[in-house]
């Protein structure tokens, strides 16, 4: 059974009766541009194969009745009024129809069975995920127009204010925006994308290190001052604006720390608009060049990798056919992303696995993913 008709069962066994419409949003990883998003820069990411699935059925009221199939609980709210409670998924769904409130926009209420096989906490955004179907399922419901961009930013601002974990916007854009068979290369200041072709005859791989960073990260809250720092030294608001040539004339005046992330942020987004150029050109070869350099740059200028993320790129790296491989998401765990020829797809899903188990004692998981389509009704 795919998880299309796991999710409209288990709306069948809790609720009774048939779901109105399905809803699907799916996870992303990085491809490259990482940690450039809140610093204004561009990011290239895709949709994975894996998502958030809503079985839904309309109500008459402003109540939300929801189950989730992957907790195996229900949880309820009222839309006319709602407050923050605990930490817990429905908190998401909570987040994201007070921003929608915000905007004015008539909420009503519905039923609605949830299912997911975006692996938590592993990087994969399975909390865009879920906060774009929540999105998608109001829209749905409530008959308003879908504004992929508006809708990014509702996902970012429940993240950010009613959850409080503090991310850029490049998990919930993806998620919103993607083109199935594309990657996106977005700005992250002017929220304009551009969809950009995988290349032809290699398979983008995704390996999950088996090691977890914690939720709320005081890291990644670290470096996003430290950027901020790094910007007011150059009289910029955001990094992004800082040209390289500039950096490269003054970058000795910098403590050496400061120099190392504005560096790492300033390079990655020259990278990542090299990146978009190979992908259009069918470059493959230099894509995965471009993600070589991203990793060591991630390594040793911003220092968000672990052992796990750089003994994982290594094996990668030393397979035949694989072109590039890199960290991907926050960093300090979660999981690498390799471009490997088609050819040698299969030996590398075995090979790599095994190989690295023996390194770090550690079991990895291995996801071959196409680049799937943006948040959207989904029929079966
Ligand atoms: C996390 C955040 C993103 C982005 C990446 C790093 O995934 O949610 O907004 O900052 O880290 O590129």
């Amino acid at each position: 059974m795919n998880l299309h008709q796991q999710v409209v069962e288990a709306f069948q066994q809790h609720f009774g009766g048939e779901p109105d419409i399905v809803v699907r949003a799916p996870g992303r990883v990085n491809l490259i541009g990482e940690h450039t998003d809140y610093n204004g820069g561009f990011v290239m990411p895709m949709a994975i194969n894996r998502a958030m699935f809503m079985a839904i059925r309309y109500r008459g009221d402003s109540e939300v009745h929801l189950l989730s199939a992957d907790f195996g609980h229900g949880a309820r709210f009222d839309l006319q009024e709602f407050e923050y409670q605990k930490p817990h998924w429905c908190e998401y769904i909570k987040g994201v129809a007070n921003g929608l409130k915000q905007r004015n926009l008539p909420l009503k209420g519905f039923d609605a069975a949830m299912l997911g096989n975006v692996p938590r906490g592993s990087g994969l955004s399975s909390s865009a995920a879920l906060e774009l179907a929540a999105a998608k399922a109001f829209s749905e419901v409530s008959n308003f127009p879908w504004d992929p961009v508006e809708m990014a930013v509702v996902g970012q601002e429940a993240e950010n204010n009613w959850v409080g974990v503090n991310c850029g916007i490049m998990d919930q854009m993806i998620s919103s925006c993607a083109q199935a068979g594309h990657a996106y290369l977005l700005d992250c200041r002017s929220l304009e994308g551009e969809h950009v072709p995988l290349p032809e005859g290699v398979k983008v791989v995704i390996l999950d290190t088996a090691t977890r960073r914690g939720l709320v990260d005081s890291a990644y809250n670290e470096r996003r001052s430290q950027c901020e720092e790094a910007a007011a030294f150059f009289g910029c608001e955001l990094l992004r604006d800082v040209e390289i040539d500039t950096f490269m004339a003054r970058e000795d005046e910098l403590p050496d720390l400061t120099r190392k992330r504005a560096r790492h942020v300033i390079t990655e987004d020259v990278r990542t608009l090299a990146a978009a150029e190979a992908m259009k050109t069918g470059d493959s070869k230099k894509l995965g060049a471009l993600m070589d350099e991203s990793h060591v740059s991630l390594r040793d200028d911003f220092e968000v990798s672990n052992d796990a993320l750089n003994t994982m790129v290594e094996t990668a790296q030393a397979q035949p056919g694989c072109l590039g491989a890199r960290m991907t998401g926050a960093g300090f765990g979660g999981c690498a992303v390799a471009l490997v020829e088609d050819a040698h797809v299969d030996a590398f899903v075995e090979q790599v696995p095994t190989a690295y188990q023996q390194k770090t004692d550690l079991e990895p998981a291995v996801y071959v993913t196409e680049a799937t389509q943006g948040a959207c009704r989904y029929h079966a």
